[in-house]
């Protein structure tokens, strides 16, 4: 079956809820998880839903995920910006995989302009807040249903 998808959160997105939510809404990190769990199940995905503010840690992510899972959805937050380690590690997961953003990060200071993995990635979805992930289940279901 190709239905194991992981979900990996950058730094601070534990922090949903409370920092900035201007830009990122009013949903809490829990919520979210609770809504992307809920989405999955109901389109028969098995989703695995992390966070971690540490960039090796990420990288390991990336590295064990592709033993392990069929896709996956990244919100690299501030790293998306600066890791050439996690841009290396997604190369090499060789599967499908979206990138969300919850904000617009071209609507945003020019530093957020620049994704370093928007151009190794499968596609991408921004500014469209938690809605985001919900849609980037839905695309990655139907990119593991159409493939092979
Ligand atoms: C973010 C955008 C990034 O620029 C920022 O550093 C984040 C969150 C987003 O989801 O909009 O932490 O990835």
């Amino acid at each position: 079956m190709n239905n194991k998808i992981i979900i990996i959160n950058g730094p601070n997105l534990n922090l949903l809820g409370e920092r900035e939510q201007s830009q990122y809404g009013a949903i809490t990190f829990d919520k979210l998880k609770e809504n992307c769990i809920n989405k999955s199940k109901e389109l028969g995905l098995k989703t695995e839903f992390i966070q971690s503010n540490l960039e090796g840690e990420i990288v390991n992510l990336i590295q064990d995920a592709r033993k392990i899972y069929d896709g996956m959805i990244i919100n690299a937050a501030a790293f998306t910006h600066t890791s050439v380690a996690i841009r290396d590690a997604l190369e090499i997961f060789k599967k499908p995989i979206i990138e969300v953003h919850l904000s617009n990060i071209y609507k945003r200071e020019e530093f957020r302009h620049k994704s370093l993995i928007s151009n190794i990635v499968s596609g991408g979805i921004f500014g469209l807040g938690d809605n985001g992930y919900i849609l980037a289940i839905i695309a990655i279901e139907k990119l593991l249903k159409y493939e092979n």
